[in-house]
């Protein structure tokens, strides 16, 4: 069954959550995926999530999060394990079924522990940081550098 968005998936950084649903749609793609289609759903999936990833790292520091760091340790552990699935795609196991299963709980999981926590923290510096529609501001700066 496909993961459906529900709005306790929000953090309420609208940027963010229109991210993470994208995210959300990734994942489903994998539902109907089979051998043949995987990897590429998969490297889909890992490209667009580095980018949510160093686009949202990078807002954390640019409001002085305290454990920006920490948070990133996060990100990165988890690019990891996609690696490792996408690895064993590519010997030939059928990783799909599983990936699809361990994303959604992780994903939310993150979302309503981790993404939470920051917006909490510095929910006055984020907004300031993600309204100012500025040519040269940190917004429109940041989504050409992590999304092109
Ligand atoms: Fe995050």
């Amino acid at each position: 069954m496909a993961l459906i968005w529900t709005n306790d998936w929000n953090i309420g950084i609208d940027i963010i959550d229109e991210q993470h649903k994208r995210i959300v749609d990734y994942i489903n793609a994998l539902e109907n995926a089979n051998m043949s289609t995987t990897g590429k759903v998969l490297q889909d999936l890992v490209e667009y999530t580095e980018s949510h990833f160093a686009f949202e790292e990078s807002l954390l520091v640019e409001a002085g999060y305290e454990f920006a760091g920490p948070h990133k340790a996060t990100h990165a552990n988890f690019i990891k394990r996609l690696n490792s699935y996408q690895a064993d795609h590519e010997r030939g196991e059928d990783v799909a079924a599983k990936l699809y299963a361990m994303l959604g709980t992780w994903l939310l999981h993150h979302i309503k522990r981790d993404d939470v926590a920051y917006v909490d923290a510095v929910q006055d510096n984020l907004q300031r940081i993600v309204t100012n529609k500025q040519e040269d501001g940190w917004l429109k700066r940041s989504l050409k550098v992590f999304f092109g």
